[in-house]
């Protein structure tokens, strides 16, 4: 094992000797910490890091980077559409995605390390649960639409097929994930198809260069963003476990999505029959500042656009039939080839530039008093995971409606979207629609018919509270037998307990 003498010569050639400042007022167990972390930091790494992230920094603030002049729609003929392609166009692409998760050949995986922090829960947001009627989190909604889809597949191709689920994690939420699993007996799933996997983290700097203490024992350290899927990827082998279970295509996708369709068929389907190695899901954007990314190209190569990259004239843009120029919305949904992650896994994925995000970083002061910064203090830097698209051969990328496929848990309830409310009316939404289509018919307290046409705004709770098990139905499927002629009175749960 290294000794302190060994951690501070590495330190001070990376000009970062500064985090052992306390070390003389720490114990033998906050020391040991300390040199558990800092082992981990290769001198020149975290040299070139501090470096890169003060240069970063700088740069912003003199010249915020804007990309408008360079960017460019994506070409219609490499779009799919769920509204515009036609219906047996799309029949096709759904079979197609069918046929290969039969076959075993389908993965999914989560990228669940982020901290998030607009939620402002401590625990990772795939535990969440939106206050649906039957108390489901995120996790189990999603495990629950992976059990269905494999029964699925399986029923139409008279096969036994499996969709493993890797689940990319941070220091954050590896632990309380693998718990979270392990009490819910991984919500049915068998625990050798879920697979977690941790991603790296990285100091955050102050804007002086140097990286920031969060304790006297502890450096503030930030996960390296959704684009460290790729090394981490290969610092755990997950390639070769892929490889292994014979997968040739991921569908990748994030946690706060509640409407989220895991390995969907037609995504999957589409991407394949159209030979892509790389894909995104993209919804019509709903009004030009929405801060959602936009998939676009850039000097000729694809890629996503964040919100904050373009100015508000170019966000306003419009073509002649009035719809927005810049209008196909990242719904952080992609698909990749198994070899593309390879390629990436490698030196391609080394390439990727990090994005910098300016914080509030509580720290230690130099009289060792714990300061929780008032205004943005520290750097953080990230990789996004959609940087990779700039490599692939062959990008597709494939618009979905959004409120069928779209409805992301980002902020508290204090604020007026992307709450726990609004992910949980727009669930509830769609299996009310589902349930009307199925030929439910609903009635109140009092057994009184509710028409369909009492209908309220959908930014209000429908009208009847009607919550379907994934288990049951992935997309509305298979409903009529459930529901078809029934009569219903609200709150009503279709779950696997009550067939
Ligand atoms: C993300 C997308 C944005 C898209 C929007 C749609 C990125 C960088 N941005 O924005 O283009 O329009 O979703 O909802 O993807 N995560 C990690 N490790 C990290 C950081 C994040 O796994 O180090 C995960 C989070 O747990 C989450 C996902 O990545 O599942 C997205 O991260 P988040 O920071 O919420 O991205 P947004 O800004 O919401």
């Amino acid at each position: 094992m290294e000794c302190e003498r060994e951690v501070r010569r590495r330190l001070r050639e990376a000009g970062q000797e500064q985090l052992l400042r306390f070390w003389d007022e720490l114990g033998s167990g906050q020391r040991e910490g300390l040199l558990g972390e800092l082992r981990l930091l290769d001198a020149r790494e975290l040299r070139d890091h501090c470096s890169r992230a003060q240069h970063a920094y700088e740069r912003e603030s003199s010249a915020p980077q804007r990309l408008d002049d360079r960017m460019r729609p994506v070409p219609a003929e490499f779009m799919g559409s769920v509204r515009r392609s036609h219906p047996e166009e799309r029949r096709a692409w759904e079979e197609e995605g069918y046929r290969q998760i039969s076959q075993n050949k389908v993965a999914v995986l989560l990228l669940a390390g982020g901290q998030g922090t607009r939620l402002g829960v401590t625990y990772p947001k795939g535990m969440y649960n939106v206050g649906l009627p039957s108390g489901k989190t995120l996790y189990q909604i999603q495990a629950e639409r992976i059990l269905r889809l494999q029964r699925l597949a399986g029923d139409k191709h008279s096969v036994q097929c499996t969709v493993p689920w890797y689940i990319m994690t941070s220091e954050f939420t590896l632990d309380p994930t693998q718990r979270f699993f392990e009490e819910h007996n991984f919500f049915g799933i068998d625990r050798a198809d879920v697979v977690m996997f941790e991603q790296r983290m990285l100091p955050a700097v102050g804007f002086d260069g140097r990286a920031i203490l969060e304790r006297k024992d502890k450096v503030a350290m930030a996960p390296d963003g959704n684009g460290g899927l790729y090394r981490a990827l290969a610092d755990n082998r997950i390639l070769e476990d892929l490889e292994a279970r014979g997968i040739c295509y991921i569908h990748v996708y994030c946690v706060d999505n509640i409407l989220v369709k895991m390995a969907d068929p037609m995504f999957v389907g589409f991407c394949v029959s159209k030979g892509a190695d790389c894909g995104a899901k993209v919804v019509e954007k709903a009004y030009p500042s929405e801060p959602v990314g936009v998939v676009c190209q850039v000097d000729g190569v694809y890629q996503v656009v964040e919100y904050s990259e373009i100015s508000p004239d170019t966000a306003e843009k419009r073509n002649p039939d009035g719809s927005l120029t810049y209008n196909a919305g990242s719904i952080c949904n992609h698909f990749f080839t198994l070899d593309f992650l390879k390629n990436m896994a490698g030196t391609l994925g080394e390439r990727l530039g990090y994005h910098v995000a300016i914080k509030k970083v509580p720290y230690v002061d130099e009289e060792g008093n714990l300061v929780k910064p008032t205004r943005p203090n520290g750097i953080k830097m990230e990789k996004f995971v959609f940087d990779v698209f700039q490599f692939a051969n062959n990008f597709v990328a494939f618009e979905v409606v959004r409120e069928e496929e779209f409805s992301p848990l980002k902020n508290a309830d204090t604020a007026d979207k992307d709450t726990p409310s609004t992910a949980r009316r727009s669930l509830l939404w769609q299996h009310y629609r589902w349930a009307l289509r199925a030929g439910a018919k609903f009635t109140d307290a009092e057994g009184c018919a509710i028409e369909e046409g009492s209908r309220v705004s959908e930014a209000e709770d429908p009208p009847v509270i009607c919550e379907i098990s994934p288990l049951i139905s992935y997309f509305g499927e298979g409903l009529d037998l459930h529901l078809s002629k029934k009569e219903i009175s609200s709150p009503f749960i279709l779950d696997v307990q009550k067939v």
